[in-house]
Parts: C-alpha cells; structure tokens; sequence
C-alpha cells in the first residue's frame, strides 16, 4: 500500500530526510516514533504530496510520486485515497461537527447532501460522537474535536490514513479515547502510518515500528506474529 524508495529531501541545503526506503503492507499500521526533528512529519508530508523531495519516489494507494513538483491532478487523486489527521484538529470553526464530516464528500465526490449527512452520521456514531453532530467545534473538547477530525479523514474512505502525533496535545484521558478509535481502525484493517512519541501506543496499535533519526531510518521492529514462540513475547 506504500513503498518508499530511497527518498532524500533537504530543507534550505540541510537534508533532512536521507535515503528513506520503507514498505507498508495493506492493512498495516506503522508507527513512525524517534526524537525531535527526526523527519517524523516531513516524511508524512511527503507522503501525502504536502512536500516535494529532491530523490526517490513514493506510492501510496496506487499513486506515483516522484521527485520534483508534484501536479495538481496527482494531488487531488491521492488526496481522496490518503487521509490525514493532525496534531491540532483543524476543523472548519464555524462548521458543526456533522458538516465538518460530511464537506468532502458532497463538495468532492458530490454526494447528495442527504446521502453524505447519514454517512457522517455513521462515522461519528463509530467514532462515539453520535448525539455531538450539531455541535460546533468550540463546544467540544479536544479530544472530542480529534475524533470528529479522524471522522472527517474517514469520510472520504481513505485506503491509507496518516496520523502525525494525534494525540500529543491531549491530556490523558482524551488521548486515551482517541487511542481508542485508532486501535479500533487498525482491528478493522484500516492501513495506517502514525506519528507518536507513545511508545507503548506505538507497540499494541502497531505491527512494524520505524525510528527516524536525523533523517535516516535507524531502527525497524515487526511484531512477532502470535505462536512464533518467543520467549515473553506476549508481553
Ligand atoms: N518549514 C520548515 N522550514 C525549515 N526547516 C524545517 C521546516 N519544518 C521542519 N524543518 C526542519 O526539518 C527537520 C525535520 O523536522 P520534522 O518536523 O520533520 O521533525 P519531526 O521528527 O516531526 O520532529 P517533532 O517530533 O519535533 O515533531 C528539522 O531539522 C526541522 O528543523
Ligand atoms: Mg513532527
């Protein structure tokens, strides 16, 4: 569902993303962890056509990128296959949660209003929001306002959801009800590449975790699959 190959990109003249190569199965989830200024969100960015980079080449979902400026119908084609939820939720303020979720689908693939309202209604239920469908996004907490995002990037049935640090501006308990919804994404087969600095997250969510470290990938651990027989892998 993704293939990186050896992607460089550099920032004014400092690289900042080395020779990445990384595969994602469909149906994956990969989590992305490693120190600040690793290449986290640049290399998600890059993923989703927010960035160019200077070598190499990505597909996502079927989609081919390549090195240099990408055209806006590249873009527009990948960006309805690859979703994309942010540490802050950016919702539309003015938007109740329901129109948040249901924007995309009736602007971009023209659904009927009707159609796409009883859609968004769905993904809200999933995402345990329901009976907030007219609320506007001020009104919500943080970690209410996350989930409408993650039903917003839902809506527009993305084979691939990225995720950069969702929910480090959550305390606790709102983390954890977000955490909740991804862990229930990843159960349903949903590919997914998520940012976090939750290692223990990264851990139960995720089958392969990837460190980045100055740009280079340093590290990559795959979940042993259960009755291989590792002593204390269950743990
Ligand atoms: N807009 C930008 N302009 C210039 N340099 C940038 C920009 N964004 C990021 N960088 C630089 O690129 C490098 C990688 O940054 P990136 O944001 O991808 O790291 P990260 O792993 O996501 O870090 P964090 O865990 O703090 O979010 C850093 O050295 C950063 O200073
Ligand atoms: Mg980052």
């Amino acid at each position: 569902m993704i293939a990186i190959r050896s992607l460089s990109k550099a920032r004014s003249g400092v690289p900042v993303l080395s020779d990445v190569s990384l595969t994602v199965a469909e149906g994956d989830v990969t989590a992305l962890v490693g120190p600040s200024g690793g290449g986290k969100s640049t290399l998600l960015r890059c993923l989703n056509g927010l960035d160019g980079f200077e070598s190499g080449e990505v597909t996502i979902a079927g989609h081919r990128l390549l090195a240099g400026s990408h055209s806006p119908d590249v873009l527009e084609a990948l960006r309805q296959d690859v979703g994309m939820v942010f540490q802050q939720f950016n919702l539309f303020p003015h938007m109740t949660a329901i129109e948040n979720v249901s924007l995309s689908p009736r602007v971009v693939s023209r659904l009927p209003a009707g159609e796409a309202r009883s859609q968004a209604m769905r993904l809200l239920e999933r995402v345990g929001l329901g009976s907030f469908a007219d609320a506007r996004p001020a009104t919500l907490s943080g970690g209410q306002q996350q989930r409408v995002a993650i039903a917003r990037a839902l809506a527009m049935k993305p084979r691939v959801m990225l995720f950069d640090e969702p929910t480090s501006a959550l305390d606790p308990a709102m983390a954890a009800e977000v955490l909740d919804v991804i862990l229930d994404l990843a159960r349903a087969g949903q590919t997914m590449m998520i940012v976090t600095h939750d290692h223990l997250f990264a851990r139960r969510a995720a089958a392969n975790v990837v460190e980045l470290v100055g740009g280079r990938v340093t590290a990559v651990s795959k979940k042993t699959p259960p009755g291989t027989g590792v002593p204390g892998g269950a743990h």
